[in-house]
């Protein structure tokens, strides 16, 4: 099978589109011919450097965590699928491959019928985490307001429309190019970060969710009503020890989650709800570009620039779709 395969650290031409041996599944295991996959935040920091994806050379030479596809051989003990099953999912590493196995119990979900699978393969990264963020961390309820900061990143769309399903009066900060953008999202009123800061101008909020971590609780303390809640995905080391201080006593809230080391169960619990919200047009796919597989460290390049609407899909196996070509 062909896969983007990387053997060194490095910028986007370190990833390879190489002939690799077919996955065979476990016992308890799928086989998924994957059709498209994502380019995450993520993933351009795992290629460049050592880290959480080793040290001396990638651990896994296979990027990619999302998928969508069609589930084509199962292992002798599975139940919950079966050949021809149009899936959808998330996992560590792998999708950026023509096959993937993953277990059954995995992050997967039977894919929503009404999404390609382009669109399918968009939703899992952003509102698995925005989802758990928002309803277990800021127990976000109807009629609070809520303000996401970075509206118009993967997590930060999903952030917006999860919080309007909740009933939540959205506020939506992010650049002037996305106002609209973010605007329809379903955001009740958005305030542009590059000629207004939202911390001056005396409004509060039940919960101000950063998802791009480029605010602070010390910053955003002032617009927390008095028993706020702060939100976010990237604690600094200050943020973690308020977080345990404010746990105990503080009636202002700094609270932070790594959602994707929550059990797969639970993940895919969630999709499968988020599956329900999407059939039911309650939230949305949000895709910026596309890419075949073939122009992986293009869109790496571009995922990399840190100012993506959303998300950076990858179509896998045919397609007529050009470079960075919208769909
Ligand atoms: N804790 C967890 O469990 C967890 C889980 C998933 C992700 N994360 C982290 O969450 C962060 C966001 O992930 P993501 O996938 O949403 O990223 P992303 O899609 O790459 O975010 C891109 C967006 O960030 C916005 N942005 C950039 N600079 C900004 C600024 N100064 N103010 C406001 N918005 C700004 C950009 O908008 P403009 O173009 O308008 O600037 C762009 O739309 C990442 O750091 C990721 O690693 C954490």
């Amino acid at each position: 099978m062909k896969a983007i395969v990387y053997t060194k650290f490095g910028p986007p031409e370190v990833l390879q589109l190489q002939e690799v041996e077919k996955p065979t599944p476990k016992a308890n295991e799928v086989l998924i011919k994957i059709y498209a996959t994502a380019v995450t935040k993520e993933d351009p920091d795992m290629r460049a450097s050592p880290g959480f994806n080793g040290f001396l050379k990638p651990r896994n030479p296979i990027l990619g965590q999302e998928l969508a596809g069609e589930v084509e051989a199962i292992g002798r003990g599975v139940t919950r699928f079966k050949p021809g099953d149009q899936v959808f999912g998330i996992d560590s590493f792998g999708a950026y491959a023509e096959y993937k196995c993953m277990p059954e119990n995995g992050a997967l979900a039977i894919k929503p019928a009404n999404l390609s699978y382009e669109e399918a393969a968009s939703v899992p990264n952003g509102a698995l985490t925005a989802l758990p963020f928002l309803r277990d961390k800021g127990k976000i309820q109807s009629g609070q307001t809520v303000l996401i900061y970075g509206a118009s990143g993967s997590v930060g769309a999903a952030a917006v429309q999860l919080a309007k399903y909740y009933g939540a009066e959205v506020t939506g900060v992010c650049s002037t190019a996305n106002l609209e953008w973010v605007s329809s999202l379903g955001a009740d009123r958005v305030i542009d970060y590059t000629q207004e800061d939202f911390t001056e101008n005396g409004k509060t909020y039940d919960i101000i969710f950063d998802t791009v971590g480029k605010r602070s609780f010390s910053e955003c303390k002032g617009s927390l009503t008095d028993k706020g809640i702060y939100l976010a995905t990237v604690p600094t080391p200050v943020m973690m020890l308020q977080a345990l201080w404010s746990a105990k006593g503080g009636r202002k809230k700094v609270k932070f989650a790594a959602t994707g080391l929550r059990p797969a169960s639970a993940k895919s619990k969630d999709l499968v709800f988020l599956t329900e919200l999407i059939e039911a047009g309650k939230i949305k796919p949000v895709i910026d570009r596309c890419y075949p597989l073939e122009q992986m460290a293009e869109a790496h390049r571009y995922v990399e620039q840190g100012h993506k609407k959303g998300n950076v899909v990858i179509t896998v196996g045919t397609t007529d779709k050009k470079q960075g070509e919208k769909i």
